[in-house]
C-alpha cells in the first residue's frame, strides 16, 4: 500500500492554507507501511454495556481506505465493533510533539488486506497471534510456556482468528506543539465528497 502523495511535511503552525485533503497530511506524518516501527495507537470503542473502552494496537497500514489495525476475532474489541462499528483512534507519533486523532466507522478487511498485514507482522507477532487465547492465559506458567513453544512448529499460514479493520474517518484532527507558541489543532470534518477544516485551541 502506498500513502497518498506524501511530499514535504506541512507545518501546522505555518500561515496559509493547509492541504485540502487530510489524507495527504496524514501520509506525511505517518511511517510507510513497510516500516517495522509501527505507531502504537489507542483504539477506543463502545463497550457492550455502553461505556467507553480503549486499548493499544499497532497501526498496521494507512491509505485512503482508512487506518488499519489487526487483532483476534475472539477479542472483546471485535464483539464491540460488531455491535457498534464506530471507533476513535489516538496516535501519538512520532513523539510527544504531534498527535493525530481519528473518529469514524470501521469496515472489515478483505482477504488481500488481511494477507498483506499478516505478511508484514514479525515472526514474534505471528506466533503471538496463533496462541494468544484466553484458554492459554488461564493455564499455569509451565503450560503457557509449552503452548508458546508449540507455536514454533506450526505452519506459517495466517492464524485462524486473524481479522482486521479499517477506520474510515469522518473527522481527522492534527495536533502539533510549538516551542514558541501554544499548541494548535487542525480539524477536518467530512463535508459531502470533500472536507472542511478549522483551527482549534490545543
Ligand atoms: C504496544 C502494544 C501493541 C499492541 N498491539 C496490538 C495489536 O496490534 N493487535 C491486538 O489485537 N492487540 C494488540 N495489543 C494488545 C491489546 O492492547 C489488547 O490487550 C488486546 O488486543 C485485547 O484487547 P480487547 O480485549 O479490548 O479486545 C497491543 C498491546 C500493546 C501494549
Amino acid at each position: 500500500m502506498s500513502h497518498p502523495a506524501a511530499g514535504e511535511l506541512f507545518d501546522l503552525h505555518a500561515d496559509g492554507e493547509p492541504p485540502a485533503d487530510p489524507f495527504v497530511l496524514a501520509g506525511q506524518w505517518l511511517p510507510a507501511d513497510d516500516d517495522p516501527d509501527r505507531p502504537r495507537v489507542t483504539l477506543a470503542t463502545t463497550g457492550e454495556d455502553g461505556s467507553p473502552n480503549a486499548r493499544t494496537v499497532l497501526l498496521s497500514a494507512f491509505d485512503e481506505s482508512g487506518f488499519a489495525f489487526h487483532t483476534a476475532s475472539t477479542s472483546r474489541k471485535v464483539a464491540e465493533l460488531a455491535a457498534d462499528p464506530r471507533a476513535g483512534m489516538v496516535l501519538l507519533w512520532p513523539d510527544h510533539s504531534r498527535q493525530l486523532l481519528v473518529r469514524g466507522d470501521v469496515v472489515p478487511d478483505g482477504a488481500d488486506q488481511l494477507a498483506a498485514a499478516w505478511a508484514a507482522r514479525s515472526a514474534y507477532l505471528r506466533r503471538l497471534a496463533r496462541c494468544n487465547t484466553d484458554e492459554l492465559a488461564r493455564l499455569p506458567l509451565a503450560e503457557r510456556r509449552a503452548g508458546w513453544t508449540a507455536t514454533a512448529d506450526q505452519p506459517p499460514g495466517q492464524a485462524a482468528s486473524w481479522v482486521g479493520y479499517r477506520l474510515q474517518p469522518r473527522e481527522i484532527t492534527f495536533w502539533a506543539a510549538a516551542p514558541d507558541t501554544a499548541s494548535r489543532r487542525l480539524q477536518y470534518t467530512r463535508d459531502g465528497d470533500g472536507w472542511r477544516w478549522s483551527h482549534r485551541a490545543g
